[in-house]
């Protein structure tokens, strides 16, 4: 069994079935080629110094000799290549490795097309979201996760062992269906994030249109040469305070929901489900626009653009001068820029820390009270850091103007969350 489980069959030698029975051999495994033309083959491989000794040979041959075959071939060669030799499948496990053309909703994965045309075997779906390059390249950068779905147990831990040894992480996701999803998988471009930019590009774009309309047509505030840093900062800054609010609004509306539903077990209305889950998301996308507008604050932190950060200095110069005077500037913060300055600071440590526990790596060693703890009441003082930077920066004209009372709501949702 141990030598049986040491040798595999790979049927196929396009890229991925050359990929590979690299990395099987350098895994350790001896390795017999499936082809249909297999002197052809056998030429062509001559010529690569790490496949010039693996022996091919025939498809037949192949699947008689092997207990777990690797299928490297496009699905619609199963039919041609795999069903004249259907009975030779009887209790074999069979690794489909191939992917969907296109993205598109379907009804029959690869894998279960397989398993429908070749039913005494045991069809296990794998390596198809590991590229080429990754199975080539020790170093390369790339998921080294190998999602593995079949309807038979034992093949599917003997596949996550083969996988182990390849150097990779077996992910079990279940049954043969869910080959459906993955196949789907690397076809997919950061189907998360589609979302969350296209809100964030939106709230960014009206505040800049905002922005743009405000201080250069109905008030003439700036020039032109000022778009770059100091009129780009304030779209910036209105947007992080807006992405971050959207990123926990819909946690305190959550919490809204189960209180006056008298349940914590009512499926929330589709709009709030989809909402929350885009947080994670959000979240980070809002660390980097509040990123940007920090650095943009810093490098224009002077009197010159912010006259109720600094005391002004006044030089009188008497009238009867009669020889040069010289006077030292050392223009410091008023009270109004060092706080502001110090929440600001505040709040982009606070977000930083809740956009690193967001990466795998760190979030995977957090238990799940310290999870929330740095997502709910972290994230809800980043929000409150925020707002103190900002209404210090606006008094004392809020407070003349009453929209202070805007913050009761404020109290009234963090005793919500807590
Ligand atoms: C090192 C950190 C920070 C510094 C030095 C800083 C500095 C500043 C400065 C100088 C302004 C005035 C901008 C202007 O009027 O053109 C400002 C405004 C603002 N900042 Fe920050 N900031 C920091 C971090 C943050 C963060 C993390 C947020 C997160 C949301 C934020 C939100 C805002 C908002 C919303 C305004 C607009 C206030 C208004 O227009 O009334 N800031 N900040």
């Amino acid at each position: 069994m141990e030598n049986e489980t040491r040798c595999v069959g790979v049927i196929g030698t396009g890229n991925m079935g050359r990929a590979l029975v690299k990395r099987l051999i350098f895994s350790g495994y001896q390795v017999l080629i499936g082809s249909r033309q297999p002197d052809d083959r056998r030429k062509l491989l001559n010529d690569d110094v790490y496949l010039n000794d693996v022996e091919v040979t025939s498809i037949d041959q192949c699947i008689e000799r092997n207990q777990i075959i690797f299928v490297a071939l496009h699905m619609e060669s199963y039919q041609s290549i795999l069903v004249v030799n259907t009975d030779k499948f009887q209790g074999k496990i069979l690794v489909d490795v191939s992917n969907q053309t296109k993205l598109q909703q379907i009804n029959l994965s690869n894998a279960e097309y397989l398993s429908s045309i070749v039913p005494h075997a045991y069809v296990i779906k794998a390596f198809n979201t590991v590229s080429t390059f990754v199975l080539e390249n020790d170093v390369a950068g790339g998921s080294r996760r190998v999602f593995i779905a079949g309807d038979n147990q034992f093949a599917r831990e003997t596949v996550s062992s083969i996988a182990r040894d390849m150097g990779f992480e077996p992910v079990n996701i279940g049954a043969l269906r869910a080959a459906r999803k993955i196949e789907l998988y690397v076809l997919s471009l950061f189907p998360q994030w589609k979302m969350p930019l296209i809100i964030a590009f939106t709230v960014f774009t009206l505040w800049l249109l905002y922005i743009i309309y405000y201080n250069f047509i109905d008030q003439k505030n700036f020039g032109w040469h000022q778009i770059f840093i100091c009129v780009l900062n304030k779209p910036m800054c209105v947007s992080a305070i807006t992405l971050l609010s959207l990123t926990y609004i819909p946690g305190s509306l959550a919490a809204i929901y189960q209180i006056v539903s008298g349940t914590k077990y009512r499926r929330f209305p589709v709009l709030l489900d989809r909402w929350l889950l885009l947080r994670k998301q959000l979240g980070v996308i809002t660390f980097y626009v509040a990123l940007i507008h920090s650095l943009m604050s810093i490098l224009m932190m002077s009197p010159s653009y912010y006259k109720s950060w600094f005391r002004s200095t006044e030089i009188i110069i008497p009238q009867n001068l009669t020889k040069d005077l010289h006077f030292s500037m050392k223009t410091m913060m008023t009270w109004k820029g060092e706080a502001a300055s110090l929440f600001g600071i505040l709040t982009i440590i606070t977000m930083s820390i809740l956009a690193v526990s967001t990466a795998p790596s760190i979030g995977d060693t957090l238990n799940w009270r310290e999870w929330r703890f740095v997502q709910s009441k972290l994230g809800f003082l980043t929000l409150v850091f925020a707002v103190c930077h900002v209404f210090i920066m606006a008094t004392p004209h809020w407070i003349t103007r009453g929209f202070v009372k805007i913050f009761y709501f404020f109290f009234w949702i963090f005793r919500l969350q807590v």
